[in-house]
């Protein structure tokens, strides 16, 4: 999940530079992020449901519709699509007992070595 948090951050910022590409891309590898969990941990000991059905459950309709934002460049509907992916992520904190753990969206980039701008 470290990793997941990683993405997630680095998509928001990708997002708010208007970089489109690399949004998609971070988009993209935080969702084989959360399949590498599903595979390697198809089980949580404390969740309800197995962790690939409550991936498909929770986040494949925030994922979808923050691709379409992406895809738009449509900056209004990313912010708002962004934080419905962040809702997802608690509800599945929430769902496998682990809702002490709040994601927000990042106030900070902590990437300072990485420039979120489109090239030139
Ligand atoms: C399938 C359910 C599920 C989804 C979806 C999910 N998480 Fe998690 N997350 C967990 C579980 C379970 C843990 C507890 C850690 C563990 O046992 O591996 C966790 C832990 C975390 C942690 C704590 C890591 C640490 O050690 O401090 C962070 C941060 C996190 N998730 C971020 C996210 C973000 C960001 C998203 C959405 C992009 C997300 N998670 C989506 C289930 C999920």
């Amino acid at each position: 999940m470290t990793l997941t948090q990683m993405r997630h951050a680095k998509l928001w910022f990708a997002g708010q530079a208007a970089n489109w590409p690399l949004a998609a891309y971070e988009l993209d590898e935080l969702q084989e992020g959360m399949q590498d969990a599903a595979t390697f941990h198809p089980t949580h000991k404390d969740a309800p449901l197995p962790v690939p059905a409550l991936i498909e459950k929770i986040m494949k309709d925030p994922v979808q519709q923050l691709e379409k934002a992406i895809a738009a460049r449509d900056a209004g509907g990313f912010a708002q699509q962004f934080d419905a992916l962040t809702e997802a992520c608690n509800a599945c904190h929430r769902a496998t007992n682990f809702g002490f753990n709040v994601v927000t969206k990042p106030s900070v980039n902590p990437y300072s070595n990485q420039s979120f701008q489109p090239p030139q």
